[in-house]
């Protein structure tokens, strides 16, 4: 990049690192498909960062004088006040951020600026650039990810002994507490932290120094720049370490299985706060209204969460895709590791303090609750049990409760609108007094067993639940 031309209009005009061996500028049409700095921008800072410890290195080591490294550093702290102040020069036809930043170097220290780039290429220089910004992303979403833990934690104590119909096929099944219920996604997000810790992990392996994929001849010391970049560990392989993007996958399978959970969430919130269930009512803040209807208000938010799985999916697919069948090391197609990963993360980010909030917000409608738990043929799993203890074998049981609520419903009655004689038809113990049986809240309290729906199980649920988070 030192050299410079005198371009047509006769004005001085840097050339490209890799100039050299070429006779000809590459075609307008083929820098603008090629540039990736339309969107890796954003590592800008993460660049800086690497770009300021691989200087400190290179001249801890003597491999450049101290003044030089000085003047290095300055004018990329200088460069480091541009692009914050917006006033940084970007230039497309120096295809991406790092080459952008080395420009701007030479530009202000002269020729100086190109030793920056010794004992290194931009294949290790981008994957240290992908480690260092996944490493900061993975802390924000993990408190966001406790932050909704946490919320759902609160209205589980808060709606401690409400009672809800457990469903399955979308049938109502067995009562259970309502806390019960939406503790379950808390202990699916927590599987999600796991999964987002071991994408922490591998993305706190640090590749510099790996070269453009075989190492280097200089005597560097990459522990001295993955101490001084908070890295725990080194890739032991160069040429592993500038073809992995394992860590990209993994975040993207975290995300798209967390996505998956939210989705789930988010459906059940959509039809909770349906007339035909009318369960919650979300708050206005985070529905909107039809520009046609006036009576409408649309879950538009939990909706567009549910949506958003499409694009978390897609992103995933399209990495697996891109790296399947690249043979070692760096191929061009790896620089497509970016914008599903920035997507997902931006979605990320901005979905869940506001999934947070829609939740925090929502209320609950005790009384449709009631009235959707009050159906007692809900009970009929005690009921069977209740005749499995008076030493019917359940296979039996199952099918005589099964007669009896057939019965009631042909009759267009309740379990407990039966009177004594009527249940002795079907069996002998039924006539004795079973309504205890037949009281949802009774037999939530029955189901006692870990992790069951009893009061007692949900709190010490809860009681684990919140331990993990702290
Ligand atoms: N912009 C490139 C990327 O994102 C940087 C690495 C380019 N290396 C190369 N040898 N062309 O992957």
């Amino acid at each position: 990049m030192e050299a410079e031309t005198a371009s047509a209009g006769g004005e001085k005009k840097l050339k490209k690192p890799w100039q050299g061996r070429f006779s000809k500028d590459t075609d307008q049409a083929v820098l603008n498909f090629s540039a990736s700095l339309p969107y890796d921008r954003r590592l800008a800072d993460c660049d800086i960062r690497g770009n300021i410890a691989h200087v400190e290195m290179l001249s801890e080591k003597g491999i450049i004088s101290a003044d030089e490294a000085a003047l290095i550093i300055k004018g990329l702290v200088e460069i480091k006040q541009e692009i914050a102040a917006d006033s940084f020069p970007f230039d497309l036809s120096f295809e991406d951020i790092h080459m952008n930043i080395e420009k701007r170097l030479i530009e202000k220290i002269g020729s100086l600026g190109g030793k920056l780039h010794t004992a290194r290429s931009r294949n290790d220089q981008v994957a240290l650039d992908m480690h260092l910004y996944m490493k900061e992303e993975i802390e924000i979403i993990g408190s966001y990810l406790y932050q909704l833990q946490e919320t759902i934690i609160d209205l589980a104590e808060r709606w401690e002994n409400v009672l809800i119909p457990g469903y399955t096929h979308l049938q109502r099944a067995q009562p259970v507490l309502l806390a019960h219920h939406l503790l379950t996604y808390v202990w699916m997000l927590q599987r999600d932290h796991e999964r987002l810790n071991g994408a922490f992990e591998r993305a706190d392996l640090m590749p510099l120094g790996s070269g453009a994929l075989a190492g280097t001849g200089f005597p560097i010391d990459r522990r001295l720049v993955a101490e001084k970049l908070g890295f725990s560990k080194l890739y032991e392989n160069s040429i592993d370490a500038v073809s992995d993007r394992d860590y990209v996958i993994e975040f993207l399978s975290f995300s798209s299985i967390l996505i998956m959970h939210l989705s789930r969430l988010c459906e059940e919130l959509i039809m909770w706060n349906s007339a035909e269930f009318g369960f919650i009512e979300l708050d206005d803040a985070y529905t909107t209204g039809s520009s046609m209807m006036p009576q409408k208000k649309n879950p538009d938010l939990a909706e567009l969460i549910r949506g958003k799985t499409g694009r978390i999916y897609g992103s995933l697919f399209a990495m697996l895709t891109v790296m399947k069948g690249l043979p070692l090391a760096y191929n061009k197609d790896m620089q497509e590791d970016k914008e599903g990963l920035f997507d997902t993360i931006d979605t990320l980010k901005a979905l869940l303090p506001l999934l947070s909030a829609m939740l925090q917000t929502m209320t609950i409608d005790r009384y449709r609750l009631a009235a959707a738990v009050d159906d007692d043929y809900l009970c009929a799993t005690d009921l069977a049990d209740y005749l499995v203890r008076s030493g019917v074998a359940f296979r039996d049981s199952h099918h005589i409760i099964g007669k009896m609520i057939a019965f009631c419903r042909d009759g267009g009655i309740r379990l407990r609108e039966m009177d004594s004689e009527g249940r002795g038809r079907f069996h002998p113990a039924l006539a004795e007094d079973i309504s205890a049986l037949l009281c949802p809240a009774r037999v939530v309290e029955a189901r006692t067993s870990r992790g069951g729906t009893a009061p007692s199980a949900v709190k010490e649920q809860i009681r684990l639940a919140r331990k993990n988070l702290t």
